[in-house]
């Protein structure tokens, strides 16, 4: 039998009505974008966003990721999404749109303003795409680090962080960059993004204002039963190795768990 498509034609073509697939599912259930169903997915697994929850968004239009987080958030929670273009209201007085380069000084100040403690940051910001590779990937991990010096700023302990970035060198060094502030990192990629997508999302839970790695001032309140001292750093229960009570100490983060930290004397 005569094959009709070269491998990559038949990829394609599944890729399309696969695109088709989510294109309509949007249409027909009245988001905004596609995109909606990669959020859905993302928090079906990884309950990024809960009920309640206080969202800051980062590179929201058209807005179908803000149906899907106003939809799980409800109406005790809130939605402020920052995007260069502006964006439709969605009918919600508790999601706000602000138009804005959220790498820029002056919304960032507003960001503050308006949103200084959030549960979540959530960004699908991609950046504008040149088609060349290297130079794609490596604005999108720039845009990555504004979002997680953003998230690091506004989250509160324990909050989440959900980014888009495309794939390539530089990645490592943005998951480990991640690794330091919050419990748990896992890269995923969910069923309504094309698998031969340069894109994939990271998902990080429990932030910690603590570094790991980090040193800080510290006085050991309390011990455990296996003998390692218990100190208060900004708000957060850390576990210091070995360390007798009383006394200003200087200790290092070595771990970050779900709700608090292990730590050695320097
Ligand atoms: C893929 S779209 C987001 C789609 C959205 N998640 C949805 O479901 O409707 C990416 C967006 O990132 C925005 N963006 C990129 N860089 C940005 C920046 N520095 N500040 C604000 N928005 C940015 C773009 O304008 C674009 O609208």
């Amino acid at each position: 039998m005569i094959n009709v498509y070269p491998e990559n034609m038949g990829k394609r073509w599944l890729w399309e009505r696969k695109k088709d697939y989510y294109y309509r599912k949007a249409k027909r259930e009245h988001y905004r974008s596609r995109a909606a169903y990669k959020l859905k997915q993302l928090n079906r697994r990884f309950r990024i966003l809960k009920p309640g929850f206080r969202v800051l968004e980062l590179g929201c239009a058209p807005g179908g990721w803000s149906q899907v987080a106003r939809e799980i958030v409800g109406s005790s929670g809130f939605v402020i999404g920052v995007d260069l273009h502006s964006v439709e209201p969605l009918g919600y007085e508790n999601v706000v749109f602000i138009k804005g380069d959220f790498t820029d000084g002056e919304v960032r100040q507003r960001l503050r303003e308006l949103v200084p403690e959030c549960d979540a940051v959530i960004s699908d910001a991609s950046p504008e795409i040149s088609g060349v590779w290297s130079v794609d990937h490596a604005r999108s991990v720039e845009l990555c680090e504004k979002a997680l010096s953003i998230a690091e700023e506004h989250l509160v302990p324990g909050g989440a962080l959900l980014l888009k970035v495309f794939q390539g060198e530089l990645l490592q060094g943005l998951v480990e960059k991640v690794r330091r502030s919050f419990a748990y990192v896992k890269l995923t990629k969910p069923k309504a993004s094309r698998s031969g997508s340069a894109e994939v999302y990271l998902i990080a839970k429990g932030f910690s204002p603590l570094k790991k790695g980090n040193v800080y001032p510290a006085k050991v309140v309390g011990r455990t039963g296996r003998g390692d001292g218990v100190a208060y750093i900004k708000g957060m229960k850390v576990f210091v190795k070995g360390a007798g009570e009383g006394g200003e100490l200087k200790v290092r983060i070595t771990s970050l768990k779900q709700g608090f930290a292990e730590a050695e004397v320097c």
